[in-house]
C-alpha cells in the first residue's frame, strides 16, 4: 500500500465533519469490527494495584511531582482478591495497572501473577510502565500473558516535552514493545487524542504506527487535563494555527474506527477516558464504532478515587458488583453478549477483503 496516498486518506478522515460521511465511517468501522473480532465484548478486569509513580508526565495526576494526591499500594492479599471477584464475575482477564513504581519489586510482581495464574487461571495483563528487561521476562516466567504500554504520541518532540526522562536518554516505547514482543507477550499501546501541541499529521502517524506494530491491543482515549498537572494548569498548545487536534468526544471516535479498519484483528477497549467525557453513552458509542473491550474497575473503593491519572473518571459512582450488573443490560441494550474465556487476540486468515482497502475505496470522494 502507498503509504503517503494513504497518509492523505486518514489525514482527510481525521478532518471530515460532514454527518452522513462519518455515519458511513461508523458502519465501516463497526461491519470491521464484527468481521474481525466478532460480536463479543470482552470484559478485563482492572485492578489499579499502586498510585505511587516516579514519573514527572506533564499531563498524568500520579505524576511524582503532584503532592496533592494520597498515595498507595495494594498487597498481595488485596490484589489475589479482587482477580477472585474478576473469575466470580465471569470475567476472563485480569490487568494489573499501576504507576511506575519501583516499589513494586519485580520479584512481588511475579509472584502474585504467578498466584493469578495458578489459583485462578485467569489470563493476566500487566501495564506497569517502563520497567527493566530482566523484570519483562521475569513477569512472562511467571505466567503473565499480556502487556500494556501506550506510545502516547509518535511525535518523539512531543512525547518528550510531556514525558520527561530519568536522566538517561529518552525512552524508546516503540523498542520497548518490539523488546515485549519478543518476550512472547502480547502487546498492546496506544495514544491520547488532543494532548496540546498534537497535530493532525501526527495522530496519521500513530494510526499508520498502530498497524505497523501488528498491535494485539490499541489504548485510545481523550487527554483530559488534570488541574494538579503542569499541562492541566494550561500550557499552550505549540501546534502551529489549524494543526492542533481537538480532545473532543467526535475525534475519538475517528481515531478509533480508523483504528479498528487499520487492524481489524486487534482487542480496542472502550476506554473510561471516553466514558468519563460523556458519561451517558460514551461507552456504547465507543463500541459501535470499532470497539470490542470494556474494562469494567474492580478497584477496591478507597483506592479507586485515588487513582486519579485525570480527574473524574468514570468509574467512581458503582461497586464493582453493581457496575457489572448495569453493563450487561447496556451490552444487551447494544444486541451484543458478554465474552468467554481469556479472549485472546486471534488471527483470521486473510481470505476478507484487506479493511485498509476498503477503507480507501470508501474515502474515495
Ligand atoms: N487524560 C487522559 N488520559 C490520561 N492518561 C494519563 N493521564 C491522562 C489524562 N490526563 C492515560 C495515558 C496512560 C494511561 C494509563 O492513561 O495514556 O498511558
Amino acid at each position: 500500500m502507498n503509504r503517503d496516498v494513504d497518509q492523505t486518506r486518514l489525514l482527510a478522515w481525521l478532518r471530515e465533519n460532514d454527518p452522513a460521511r462519518l455515519e458511513a465511517l461508523w458502519r465501516l468501522a463497526d461491519d470491521t469490527r464484527r468481521a474481525g473480532v466478532g460480536n463479543a465484548v470482552h470484559l478485563r478486569g482492572l485492578i489499579e494495584i499502586s498510585n505511587h509513580c516516579v514519573r514527572q508526565c506533564a499531563y498524568c495526576g500520579l505524576r511524582a511531582g503532584n503532592r496533592a494526591l494520597a498515595r498507595y499500594r495494594m498487597n498481595e492479599t488485596e490484589i489475589v482478591a479482587a482477580a477472585w471477584q474478576a473469575c466470580a464475575l465471569g470475567y476472563g482477564t485480569v490487568v494489573l495497572q499501576a504507576g511506575e513504581d519501583t516499589g513494586l519489586e519485580g520479584h512481588w510482581v511475579a509472584r502474585v501473577v504467578r498466584r493469578i495464574k495458578t489459583e485462578t487461571g485467569l489470563a493476566v495483563t500487566l501495564s506497569l510502565g517502563e520497567r527493566t528487561e530482566a523484570e519483562w521476562a521475569q513477569w512472562r516466567e511467571a505466567g503473565a500473558d499480556r502487556y500494556l504500554l501506550r506510545f502516547e504520541t509518535s511525535d518523539r518532540a512531543l512525547f518528550e516535552a510531556i514525558h520527561p526522562g530519568r536522566g538517561g536518554p529518552p525512552a524508546d516505547r516503540l523498542a520497548m514493545l518490539a523488546r515485549l514482543r519478543q518476550l512472547g507477550y502480547e502487546i498492546g499501546s496506544g495514544i491520547m487524542i488532543g494532548i496540546p501541541g498534537q497535530t493532525f499529521e501526527s495522530v496519521a502517524r500513530d494510526l499508520q504506527l498502530f498497524r505497523e506494530l501488528d498491535l494485539d491491543m490499541i489504548g485510545i482515549g481523550p487527554y483530559i487535563p488534570h488541574p494538579d498537572t503542569p499541562l492541566g494548569r494550561g500550557r499552550v498548545s505549540t501546534a502551529p494555527a489549524g494543526q492542533q487536534v481537538p480532545n473532543v468526544e467526535g475525534m475519538v471516535y475517528k481515531v478509533l474506527a480508523l483504528a479498528r479498519l487499520l487492524c481489524p484483528e486487534a482487542n480496542i477497549p472502550s476506554t473510561t477516558a471516553l466514558a468519563t467525557i460523556n458519561k451517558r453513552d460514551g461507552r456504547e458509542l465507543g463500541l459501535q464504532r470499532g470497539a470490542n473491550v470494556w474494562m469494567p474497575n474492580l478497584t477496591p473503593m478507597p483506592y479507586r478515587r485515588l487513582y486519579q491519572i485525570y480527574p473524574a473518571k468514570a468509574c467512581l459512582e458503582e461497586t464493582a458488583d453493581a457496575a457489572d450488573r448495569r453493563l450487561r443490560e447496556r451490552l444487551a441494550a447494544l444486541g451484543r453478549q458478554a465474552g468467554s474465556g481469556p479472549g485472546s487476540r486471534k488471527r483470521v486468515p486473510a481470505a476478507a477483503p484487506a479493511p485498509a482497502a476498503q477503507m480507501l475505496q470508501c474515502c474515495e470522494r
